[in-house]
């Protein structure tokens, strides 16, 4: 039934398979297409209501929308035991329930072909060999079989994402390969000359897989060379080429070790360098900064999130951390990031988990004393992300300044193959240092916030003006945090290399704070190159970009 390219290929692979055809049915028994249908099938062309009466098996090939009434208008003649198969990609059984209702002695199924079946010829050439998605009772599959086709289920909750998929594979490769057609002409070469790239790429995919077929300027992170096609384009060919350039360097969101570690190794065989941004997720602009400087620095960019349980002591914000992947995934597509690392707890820490790496001394003041476990948990999971990924540069925040100072330290001790590299700490527009904790603050407490940022600046401008005496400068930042209402845990000045105490500021110095404010444990500082020639100071960079 429905004597179209799809159903008169299906019939003529059937009647090649030793199948006869007893009847075909179209529009009206006196249509051209169905005369000549039946002409080729060499079977009468036949009312619907007449159809089912010599048939053990019916093939419903009509359009989607069509299914169901057509179904229902030959059940009075089929034949007990019947089978009535319908060829569509997106339909589920449900389209042939008015079958089942008016008969309950026949049976229904689905059969769709995953090819292209141009015309009747070629498509009953093309079936064998081709997969197809069934449904329905085991007729169905031995159907599929005797046409020497590789039958497979599919949920009927995922049927439309299944048919969406074979016409992107089909119909939008064609409508792709008209674009190219079309910059051909523009360019004057002729469309013949890509077909073996076109054939080769394919090839490339069957034997790699998508994401490993992957060559070109996206695939080398040539952000450079694509913009330059985007200026040459004609423009109403612009939008498609953007849009498959963001498709083609959409991350891969990765949540295996194994997994992490061959792309990595695969990277560096293929002569690409690696860039690092470990975090704990829910991105902000610091986030940001640090995956900008490794994309603007490396061939591949990984960027993991995991909310490190070895790092938070008793009583601290683990479950409350906040978290959103979606949003994540979002922000680092934009960034250019390659490769997304997002592993389980169970992954990064199978039970019992014996071996920690601790960092002495360095962990043992400024933030150490109040979390005196955070470092071991911090410098143990970054050294299993180190060690997981393998040479590279990993980038880290002066945000967490003694956190980048400790990680140095151990990749150094350890002879890690990384280089660590410090970025900018970012603040919000009223100075405020960016931090995923920041979401805890209600509106007043994030007024009150600004104070520890004041606080650093008026560190600053004291040792501008001539201030030596650490004791003189932590005096500074705690007034000027109680005039905000900020009660620090800490203030500290240290040399900035390797956290020593000093007896008189110096060299490189770091001024560092935390404080709780509400439920946020919040920290800063402020680094300051102290010469004879005068004071450079570095409190960081200012965003406009809010985390919304
Ligand atoms: P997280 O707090 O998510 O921070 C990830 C990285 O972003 C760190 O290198 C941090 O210094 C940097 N960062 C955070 N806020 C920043 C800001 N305002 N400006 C610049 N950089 C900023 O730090 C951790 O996660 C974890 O301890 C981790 C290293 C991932 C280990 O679990």
């Amino acid at each position: 039934m429905g004597p179209g390219r799809a159903g008169t290929s299906v019939a003529l692979a059937l009647r090649a398979r030793g199948w006869r055809p007893v009847a075909v049915a179209g529009r009206t028994v006196a249509a051209a297409s169905t005369r000549d249908v039946a002409a080729q099938l060499g079977a009468p062309a036949v009312d619907v209501a007449d159809s089912g009466r010599d048939a053990e098996v019916v093939i419903v090939a009509t359009p989607d929308a069509a299914i169901a009434t057509t179904a229902a208008a030959l059940a009075p003649s089929l034949r007990p035991g019947a089978l009535v198969v319908h060829l569509s990609g997106a339909s589920t059984l449900h389209e042939l329930d008015g079958v089942l209702l008016a008969r309950r002695d026949v049976e229904v199924g689905s059969l769709h072909p995953l090819q292209s079946l141009p015309s009747p010829d070629l498509g009953s050439r093309r079936l064998a060999g081709s997969w197809c998605a069934i449904d329905g009772p085991p007729q169905v599959e031995r159907l599929a079989l005797s046409l020497g086709m590789r039958p497979f289920r599919v949920d009927a909750a995922d049927r439309v994402g299944y048919h969406a998929a074979a016409c992107v594979a089909s119909n939008h490769l064609v409508a792709l390969l008209g674009q190219v057609e079309r910059l051909a002409a523009t360019t004057g070469v002729p469309f013949e000359a890509f077909l073996p790239l076109i054939r080769a790429t394919v090839e490339n995919v069957a034997d790699l897989g998508p994401a490993d077929a992957l060559t070109g300027p996206v695939a080398r992170g040539d952000h450079e060379t694509i913009a330059r096609h985007l200026d040459a384009l004609p423009d109403d060919e612009r939008d498609a080429y953007r849009a498959l350039v963001r498709e083609a360097r959409r991350l891969a969101v990765v949540e295996r070790i194994a997994e992490l570690r061959e792309r990595c190794d695969d990277a560096r065989r293929a002569n690409q360098t690696v860039g690092l941004v470990p975090t704990m997720g829910y991105f902000h602009e610091g986030h940001r900064s640090l995956m900008r400087a490794a994309r603007a620095n490396h061939d591949v960019v990984v960027t993991t999130i995991f909310v490190n349980p070895l790092q938070f002591g008793p009583g601290e914000d683990l479950a409350g951390y906040p978290r959103d992947l979606a949003a994540d995934t979002a922000a680092a597509e934009a960034e250019g990031v390659d490769v997304l690392f997002v592993p389980s707890v169970p992954e990064m820490y199978p039970e019992p988990t014996v071996t920690t790496v601790h960092v002495s001394g360095l962990t043992e003041g400024l933030c150490g004393a109040a979390r005196p476990t955070h470092f071991d948990g911090v410098t143990t999971v970054v050294a299993k992300l180190f060690s997981i990924v393998g040479p590279c540069t990993a980038y880290f925040g002066r945000k967490d300044f003694q956190q980048l100072v400790v990680v140095r330290r151990m990749a150094a001790d350890l002879d890690l193959p990384v280089e660590v590299v410090g970025c900018p700490l970012v603040r919000e527009p009223d100075g405020v240092a960016m931090s995923s904790r920041n979401a805890y603050l209600s509106p007043e407490e994030r007024e009150r916030a600004t104070g520890i940022s004041s606080a650093l600046r008026a560190a600053a401008a004291a040792v501008e003006h001539g201030e030596r005496d650490p004791r003189r400068v932590r005096a500074v930042v705690e007034a000027e945090s109680a005039r905000h209402g900020v009660e620090l845990e800490y203030v500290e000045v240290r040399a900035a290399d390797d956290l020593s105490r000093l007896d008189a500021l110096d060299g490189d110095v770091v001024v560092a704070v935390a404080a709780e404010v509400g439920n946020a444990r919040l920290i800063d500082n402020v680094t300051m190159q102290i010469a004879d020639g005068g004071v450079s100071v570095d409190l960081g960079v200012i965003t406009q970009e809010s985390r919304s």
